[in-house]
């Protein structure tokens, strides 16, 4: 008698719109319009499977009120990234995101940079993320796709870490290749610590394929770029178009 390995199938790879720069447009005018709710209620009407908005310090985009209106306005789940601050935590807590990802945040840069140093900051963030996870909040760590970083994620106790895409999308060629590498190899081996591997940051149309290929990512995490061609093509259809190049890649 032959015996066949049972066939593991593939979960979905769930896309998580990050609606920040909708707001960063309504923010230019001082006014109402564009409003980031009516992106999320978009994103939801055309089968993104969560919205994804960070709170910065200087509120340069997405403000106070408008995670508690997304909240109201779709029942997708909300990742909510935040800087590892007091202000953000009592934030998070008062609001009970689905999710929280906590982030590197630096006034001065454009957008978020590098990973969050876990392995160096673990003594700070091990309260963060226990009142987080007291609270029923998953809790996701932003981080480069460094193996001491995946550990540190797993002495802290993270669910979830989310892989920064940001050197594989800047790099070509070789450079590329070997990023791509990296994203494959961190993905397995937090997928062997128990962690489930998301993943996000300057992903585009054209580098999406290969990294939604990746058989361990449960999620990738999408802003700028989206909003970007929503201007040319309308917010539904990028997504769609989104959709249908991370469903080809499985
Ligand atoms: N994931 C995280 C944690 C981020 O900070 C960002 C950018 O705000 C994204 C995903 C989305 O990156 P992008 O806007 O380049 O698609």
């Amino acid at each position: 008698m032959t015996t066949t390995a049972p066939q593991r199938l593939q979960p979905r790879l769930r896309l998580g719109v990050n609606i920040d720069h909708v707001a960063t447009i309504r923010n230019a005018r001082g006014g109402e319009h564009p409003d980031p709710v009516r992106a999320a209620q978009i994103v939801a009407a055309v089968g993104g499977d969560g919205i994804t908005a960070h709170l910065r310090e200087d509120r340069r985009h997405i403000r106070d009120e408008d995670i508690s209106r997304i909240q109201a306005a779709t029942s997708l789940p909300l990742n909510f990234e935040m800087a590892a601050t007091e202000e953000m935590v009592a934030f998070a807590l008062r609001h009970k995101p689905h999710a929280a990802c906590i982030v590197p945040e630096r006034r001065e840069e454009r957008t978020t940079e590098g990973g969050l140093d876990a392995a160096g900051q673990h003594n700070r963030l091990a309260p963060i993320v226990s009142r987080l996870a007291d609270a029923g909040i998953r809790v996701s760590l932003f981080i480069a796709p460094e193996p001491r970083q995946i550990e540190a994620a797993m002495k802290l106790g993270a669910p979830v870490i989310e892989l920064h895409t940001g050197e594989y999308a800047h790099a070509e060629g070789e450079a590329r290749a070997a990023e791509l590498r990296r994203l494959y190899d961190m993905a397995a081996l937090a997928a062997h610590c128990g962690i489930e591997p998301h993943a996000g940051h300057g992903l585009t149309y054209e580098n999406v394929t290969a990294v939604a290929a990746i058989p361990q990512l449960a999620e990738l995490n999408i802003g700028h770029y989206l909003i970007g061609e929503a201007i040319f093509t309308g917010l539904e259809a990028a997504v769609l178009k989104m959709r249908e190049l991370m469903d080809t890649a499985r």
